[in-house]
Protein backbone atom coordinates (compact mmCIF):
# COMPACT_ATOMS: atom_id res chain seq x y z
CA UNK A 1 0.00 0.00 0.00
CA UNK A 2 2.57 2.50 0.57
CA UNK A 3 4.32 2.07 -2.67
CA UNK A 4 0.88 2.72 -4.29
CA UNK A 5 0.70 5.99 -1.91
CA UNK A 6 4.37 6.79 -3.06
CA UNK A 7 3.78 6.44 -6.75
CA UNK A 8 0.70 8.64 -6.42
CA UNK A 9 2.19 11.24 -5.00
CA UNK A 10 5.43 11.68 -7.17
CA UNK A 11 2.97 13.65 -9.87
CA UNK A 12 3.56 17.29 -9.56
CA UNK A 13 0.57 19.02 -9.17
CA UNK A 14 -0.32 23.03 -10.20
CA UNK A 15 -0.62 24.95 -7.43
CA UNK A 16 -1.07 28.74 -6.36
CA UNK A 17 -0.40 29.67 -3.04
CA UNK A 18 2.91 28.56 -1.14
CA UNK A 19 1.53 26.86 1.39
CA UNK A 20 -0.50 23.77 1.15
CA UNK A 21 -3.95 24.29 0.37
CA UNK A 22 -5.72 22.23 3.10
CA UNK A 23 -2.99 24.16 5.64
CA UNK A 24 -4.70 27.27 6.72
CA UNK A 25 -2.15 27.99 9.99
CA UNK A 26 -0.20 30.00 7.74
CA UNK A 27 -1.10 31.17 4.92
CA UNK A 28 0.55 33.45 1.66
CA UNK A 29 1.32 33.58 -2.04
CA UNK A 30 5.08 34.97 -1.57
CA UNK A 31 7.95 32.42 -2.67
CA UNK A 32 10.38 31.66 -0.24
CA UNK A 33 13.50 30.16 -2.53
CA UNK A 34 14.42 26.47 -1.43
CA UNK A 35 17.19 24.66 -3.16
CA UNK A 36 18.50 21.56 -1.74
CA UNK A 37 21.81 20.95 -3.58
CA UNK A 38 20.89 21.37 -7.59
CA UNK A 39 16.73 21.19 -6.88
CA UNK A 40 15.38 24.73 -6.73
CA UNK A 41 11.79 23.47 -5.15
CA UNK A 42 8.43 24.53 -6.25
CA UNK A 43 6.06 24.12 -3.95
CA UNK A 44 3.51 21.40 -3.94
CA UNK A 45 6.11 19.19 -6.24
CA UNK A 46 7.34 15.85 -4.56
CA UNK A 47 10.95 15.39 -3.91
CA UNK A 48 12.91 12.14 -4.10
CA UNK A 49 13.48 10.92 -0.89
CA UNK A 50 16.86 11.81 -0.80
CA UNK A 51 16.87 15.16 -2.16
CA UNK A 52 15.64 16.76 1.13
CA UNK A 53 18.64 15.18 3.17
CA UNK A 54 20.33 18.22 4.11
CA UNK A 55 20.15 21.13 4.87
CA UNK A 56 18.48 23.63 2.42
CA UNK A 57 19.51 27.13 1.12
CA UNK A 58 16.69 30.33 1.19
CA UNK A 59 16.97 32.64 -1.16
CA UNK A 60 14.73 35.63 -2.02
CA UNK A 61 14.00 38.20 -4.31
CA UNK A 62 12.54 40.25 -2.55
CA UNK A 63 14.93 42.32 -1.41
CA UNK A 64 15.31 40.97 2.50
CA UNK A 65 17.53 43.50 4.31
CA UNK A 66 16.44 42.86 7.41
CA UNK A 67 16.75 39.75 9.54
CA UNK A 68 14.55 36.15 9.69
CA UNK A 69 13.64 33.51 11.35
CA UNK A 70 13.25 30.25 9.03
CA UNK A 71 11.26 27.58 10.28
CA UNK A 72 9.83 24.36 8.32
CA UNK A 73 7.59 21.87 9.81
CA UNK A 74 6.35 18.34 9.09
CA UNK A 75 2.43 19.62 8.78
CA UNK A 76 1.00 16.02 9.23
CA UNK A 77 3.57 14.59 11.57
CA UNK A 78 0.92 13.69 14.10
CA UNK A 79 -2.60 13.85 12.30
CA UNK A 80 -4.31 12.75 16.08
CA UNK A 81 -2.96 15.69 17.84
CA UNK A 82 -4.70 19.23 18.15
CA UNK A 83 -0.93 20.45 16.88
CA UNK A 84 -0.20 18.15 14.07
CA UNK A 85 3.39 19.95 12.71
CA UNK A 86 6.77 18.83 14.34
CA UNK A 87 9.47 20.84 13.58
CA UNK A 88 12.05 19.87 11.24
CA UNK A 89 14.24 23.16 11.63
CA UNK A 90 14.16 26.45 13.70
CA UNK A 91 16.81 28.79 11.77
CA UNK A 92 17.11 32.35 13.72
CA UNK A 93 19.62 35.20 12.34
CA UNK A 94 18.88 34.44 8.96
CA UNK A 95 20.62 37.39 6.91
CA UNK A 96 20.15 37.39 2.97
CA UNK A 97 22.68 38.57 0.86
CA UNK A 98 22.70 41.23 -1.87
CA UNK A 99 22.23 38.35 -4.43
CA UNK A 100 18.88 37.20 -2.22
CA UNK A 101 21.49 33.81 -0.94
CA UNK A 102 20.16 33.50 2.56
CA UNK A 103 22.90 32.48 5.82
CA UNK A 104 22.95 32.45 9.56
CA UNK A 105 25.81 33.33 12.00
CA UNK A 106 24.70 31.23 15.18
CA UNK A 107 23.55 27.45 15.31
CA UNK A 108 19.93 26.97 14.39
CA UNK A 109 18.04 26.59 17.98
CA UNK A 110 16.22 23.18 16.40
CA UNK A 111 18.80 21.45 14.04
CA UNK A 112 17.69 20.63 10.29
CA UNK A 113 16.51 17.23 10.54
CA UNK A 114 16.07 14.55 7.28
CA UNK A 115 12.56 14.76 6.53
CA UNK A 116 11.64 11.12 6.85
CA UNK A 117 7.87 10.29 6.55
CA UNK A 118 6.91 9.60 2.55
CA UNK A 119 3.53 11.22 1.81
CA UNK A 120 3.56 14.08 4.44
CA UNK A 121 3.69 17.42 3.57
CA UNK A 122 6.96 19.63 4.59
CA UNK A 123 6.31 23.15 4.95
CA UNK A 124 9.45 25.96 5.14
CA UNK A 125 8.54 29.56 6.15
CA UNK A 126 9.90 32.68 6.60
CA UNK A 127 9.28 35.97 9.47
CA UNK A 128 10.70 38.56 10.14
CA UNK A 129 12.82 38.36 13.29
CA UNK A 130 12.10 40.38 15.85
CA UNK A 131 14.72 43.54 16.83
CA UNK A 132 16.65 42.30 19.48
CA UNK A 133 15.70 38.95 19.29
CA UNK A 134 17.07 36.08 21.78
CA UNK A 135 15.85 32.40 21.84
CA UNK A 136 13.53 32.53 24.75
CA UNK A 137 15.34 30.31 27.73
CA UNK A 138 11.62 28.48 28.33
CA UNK A 139 11.44 27.98 24.21
CA UNK A 140 10.98 24.08 24.75
CA UNK A 141 12.32 23.00 21.50
CA UNK A 142 15.57 21.67 20.33
CA UNK A 143 17.18 19.33 18.38
CA UNK A 144 15.57 16.25 20.76
CA UNK A 145 12.12 17.92 21.12
CA UNK A 146 10.66 18.48 17.95
CA UNK A 147 6.80 17.41 18.49
CA UNK A 148 3.35 19.62 18.69
CA UNK A 149 4.78 23.07 17.38
CA UNK A 150 1.74 25.26 17.15
CA UNK A 151 2.66 27.37 13.49
CA UNK A 152 -0.17 30.12 14.19
CA UNK A 153 1.84 30.92 17.44
CA UNK A 154 4.77 32.23 16.02
CA UNK A 155 3.29 35.07 14.27
CA UNK A 156 1.49 36.25 17.76
CA UNK A 157 4.48 35.58 20.22
CA UNK A 158 7.64 36.84 18.31
CA UNK A 159 5.71 39.65 16.55
CA UNK A 160 6.50 38.47 13.33
CA UNK A 161 4.38 38.23 9.99
CA UNK A 162 4.82 35.89 7.61
CA UNK A 163 6.92 36.92 4.84
CA UNK A 164 7.17 34.20 2.18
CA UNK A 165 6.79 30.25 2.10
CA UNK A 166 7.62 27.25 0.41
CA UNK A 167 6.37 23.53 0.17
CA UNK A 168 7.14 19.85 -0.66
CA UNK A 169 5.77 16.18 0.24
CA UNK A 170 8.27 13.72 0.51
CA UNK A 171 8.10 10.88 -1.99
CA UNK A 172 9.60 7.89 -2.15
CA UNK A 173 12.52 7.12 -4.50
CA UNK A 174 10.77 9.04 -7.41
CA UNK A 175 13.14 10.39 -9.92
CA UNK A 176 14.25 13.86 -9.12
CA UNK A 177 12.82 17.20 -10.81
CA UNK A 178 14.24 17.88 -14.22
CA UNK A 179 14.15 22.43 -13.22
CA UNK A 180 17.14 22.95 -11.22
CA UNK A 181 18.16 25.94 -9.18
CA UNK A 182 19.89 28.75 -11.27
CA UNK A 183 20.86 32.49 -10.42
CA UNK A 184 19.04 34.27 -7.84
CA UNK A 185 18.28 30.89 -6.43
CA UNK A 186 21.79 29.73 -5.26
CA UNK A 187 23.20 27.03 -3.28
CA UNK A 188 26.55 25.80 -2.09
CA UNK A 189 28.68 24.82 0.64
CA UNK A 190 29.80 28.57 1.32
CA UNK A 191 26.19 29.73 1.29
CA UNK A 192 24.64 26.82 2.85
CA UNK A 193 23.60 26.75 6.86
CA UNK A 194 25.81 23.80 7.62
CA UNK A 195 28.34 25.60 9.98
CA UNK A 196 27.04 27.92 12.64
CA UNK A 197 30.23 29.36 14.53
CA UNK A 198 28.56 31.71 16.77
CA UNK A 199 26.03 29.42 19.22
CA UNK A 200 25.59 28.85 21.56
CA UNK A 201 23.80 31.88 21.98
CA UNK A 202 22.89 33.88 25.39
CA UNK A 203 19.33 32.90 26.74
CA UNK A 204 17.37 35.62 28.15
CA UNK A 205 14.00 35.06 30.69
CA UNK A 206 11.28 37.05 29.74
CA UNK A 207 11.19 37.61 26.56
CA UNK A 208 8.67 37.56 23.73
CA UNK A 209 7.76 33.46 24.27
CA UNK A 210 4.85 33.24 26.90
CA UNK A 211 4.61 29.54 27.65
CA UNK A 212 7.21 27.39 27.79
CA UNK A 213 5.38 24.31 28.33
CA UNK A 214 5.97 21.47 25.59
CA UNK A 215 2.93 21.46 23.14
CA UNK A 216 2.52 25.30 23.27
CA UNK A 217 3.37 25.52 19.19
C1 LIG B 1 -3.24 33.85 -3.25
O1 LIG B 1 -3.62 33.94 -4.62
C2 LIG B 1 -4.95 33.47 -4.85
C3 LIG B 1 -5.19 33.44 -6.34
O2 LIG B 1 -4.77 34.65 -6.93
C4 LIG B 1 -5.92 34.37 -4.10
O3 LIG B 1 -7.24 33.89 -4.29
C5 LIG B 1 -5.60 34.34 -2.62
O4 LIG B 1 -6.42 35.24 -1.93
C6 LIG B 1 -4.14 34.69 -2.38
N1 LIG B 1 -3.84 34.46 -0.98
C7 LIG B 1 -3.11 35.29 -0.25
C8 LIG B 1 -2.88 34.89 1.17
O5 LIG B 1 -2.62 36.31 -0.70
C1 LIG C 1 15.57 47.90 3.72
O1 LIG C 1 15.06 48.28 2.47
C2 LIG C 1 13.94 49.16 2.57
C3 LIG C 1 13.37 49.35 1.20
O2 LIG C 1 14.38 49.61 0.25
C4 LIG C 1 14.41 50.47 3.20
O3 LIG C 1 13.33 51.35 3.34
C5 LIG C 1 14.98 50.16 4.58
O4 LIG C 1 15.51 51.32 5.16
C6 LIG C 1 16.08 49.11 4.49
N1 LIG C 1 16.43 48.70 5.85
C7 LIG C 1 17.68 48.52 6.23
C8 LIG C 1 17.87 48.05 7.63
O5 LIG C 1 18.63 48.70 5.48
C1 LIG D 1 -0.11 12.20 18.81
O1 LIG D 1 -0.93 13.10 19.53
C2 LIG D 1 -1.72 12.44 20.51
C3 LIG D 1 -2.67 13.50 21.10
O2 LIG D 1 -1.95 14.60 21.59
C4 LIG D 1 -0.79 11.84 21.55
O3 LIG D 1 -1.56 11.15 22.54
C5 LIG D 1 0.15 10.84 20.87
O4 LIG D 1 1.09 10.35 21.80
C6 LIG D 1 0.87 11.52 19.73
N1 LIG D 1 1.62 10.51 18.99
C7 LIG D 1 2.94 10.64 18.78
C8 LIG D 1 3.56 9.53 17.98
O5 LIG D 1 3.60 11.57 19.19
C1 LIG E 1 24.45 37.74 13.74
O1 LIG E 1 23.73 38.46 12.79
C2 LIG E 1 22.73 39.31 13.37
C3 LIG E 1 21.95 39.89 12.24
O2 LIG E 1 22.76 40.48 11.28
C4 LIG E 1 23.42 40.36 14.22
O3 LIG E 1 22.44 41.17 14.82
C5 LIG E 1 24.23 39.67 15.31
O4 LIG E 1 24.94 40.61 16.03
C6 LIG E 1 25.19 38.67 14.70
N1 LIG E 1 25.76 37.89 15.78
C7 LIG E 1 27.04 37.52 15.79
C8 LIG E 1 27.45 36.71 16.98
O5 LIG E 1 27.82 37.80 14.89
C1 LIG F 1 15.22 19.67 24.87
O1 LIG F 1 13.91 20.07 25.21
C2 LIG F 1 13.27 19.21 26.13
C3 LIG F 1 11.83 19.67 26.25
O2 LIG F 1 11.72 21.07 26.31
C4 LIG F 1 14.04 19.22 27.46
O3 LIG F 1 13.43 18.36 28.38
C5 LIG F 1 15.48 18.78 27.19
O4 LIG F 1 16.23 18.91 28.37
C6 LIG F 1 16.10 19.66 26.09
N1 LIG F 1 17.39 19.10 25.73
C7 LIG F 1 18.48 19.85 25.64
C8 LIG F 1 19.72 19.15 25.22
O5 LIG F 1 18.48 21.06 25.89
C1 LIG G 1 -2.12 27.62 18.47
O1 LIG G 1 -1.78 28.97 18.61
C2 LIG G 1 -2.84 29.86 18.31
C3 LIG G 1 -2.29 31.27 18.35
O2 LIG G 1 -1.69 31.55 19.59
C4 LIG G 1 -3.96 29.63 19.31
O3 LIG G 1 -5.04 30.48 19.01
C5 LIG G 1 -4.41 28.18 19.24
O4 LIG G 1 -5.37 27.93 20.25
C6 LIG G 1 -3.23 27.23 19.42
N1 LIG G 1 -3.67 25.89 19.16
C7 LIG G 1 -3.75 24.97 20.13
C8 LIG G 1 -4.30 23.66 19.72
O5 LIG G 1 -3.34 25.17 21.27
C1 LIG H 1 14.98 4.38 -1.22
O1 LIG H 1 15.92 3.41 -1.68
C2 LIG H 1 16.89 3.06 -0.69
C3 LIG H 1 17.89 2.15 -1.35
O2 LIG H 1 17.28 1.16 -2.11
C4 LIG H 1 16.16 2.40 0.49
O3 LIG H 1 17.11 2.07 1.48
C5 LIG H 1 15.17 3.39 1.07
O4 LIG H 1 14.44 2.77 2.10
C6 LIG H 1 14.21 3.86 -0.01
N1 LIG H 1 13.38 4.90 0.56
C7 LIG H 1 12.06 4.93 0.42
C8 LIG H 1 11.36 6.05 1.12
O5 LIG H 1 11.44 4.13 -0.25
Amino acid sequence: MLSLIAAAVCLIGSVLTQTPPSYTLAVTNQTLGLSYGSVSVEAGETLPYKVPSTTPTLSSTLGLNETYIAIIVDTTANLSSPIPADLVWFQQDVTFSSAGIGSANTSAQVPYVAPSSVGHAYLALLYTQPPGFIIPSNFPYNDTFRVAFNVSRVAVDFHSPLLAANWFVLGSNCSAPSHTASSGYGYGASTGFASGTHGPWAKKTGAVYANGAAGRY
